[in-house]
C-alpha cells in the first residue's frame, strides 16, 4: 500500500476518514474517500502519476475511464480527474496513459499495448455526464 505518512502526501489529498474499495481491471485497491478519482490512482501509484501527461483540468482526458458505480446498471465513461471516487467502483476501461501508469500495480489485469474501444477518443461531451462532480 501507498506511504501516506509523509507531509507532501497528507498535503495532495483531501482529508479523508476511511479507505473504500474499488476495483480496477479486476483487481481491487483501498483508496481515500473524498478524493478524485485520480488521486486515488495517485494514491495507489505515486511514484507514476504525477508523472504522468495528465492537466488535472477536464482538458486532456487522457485519464478517461469507464467506470460503474455500486448503483448504477452498467459502465459509463467518466474523466477520473473531475469524478469523485466512491466505495465499490468498478473501473472496466482505463485510458491509455492511465494503463502506462498504474501497469505495475495491475500486473497481468493491465491490457496489452492497443487498449479497446472509445475509451481512448477524446469525447467533449463528459462534461454533461460527470454530475457528481465535487467542485
Ligand atoms: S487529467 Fe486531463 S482531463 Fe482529466
Amino acid at each position: 500500500m501507498a506511504d501516506t505518512s509523509t507531509p507532501l502526501m497528507d498535503e495532495i489529498f483531501r482529508p479523508y476518514e476511511k479507505l473504500v474499495e474499488i476495483t480496477i481491471l479486476g483487481k481491487t485497491f483501498l483508496v481515500p474517500e473524498r478524493n478524485s478519482l485520480l488521486r486515488a490512482f495517485q494514491f495507489i501509484s505515486p511514484e507514476t502519476i504525477p508523472y504522468g501527461r495528465f492537466c488535472w483540468n477536464q482538458e486532456c482526458q487522457y485519464c478517461k475511464v469507464s467506470c460503474q458505480l455500486s448503483d448504477d446498471d452498467q459502465a459509463r465513461p467518466i474523466l477520473s480527474c473531475k469524478f469523485l471516487v466512491s466505495d465499490g467502483m468498478n473501473i472496466s476501461e482505463m485510458a491509455p496513459e492511465l494503463v502506462g501508469c498504474l501497469r505495475s500495480k495491475l500486473g497481468a489485469a493491465a491490457p496489452a499495448a492497443n487498449p479497446p474501444s472509445e475509451i481512448t477518443k477524446p469525447d467533449r461531451k463528459l462534461d454533461n455526464q460527470n454530475e457528481k462532480l465535487e467542485r
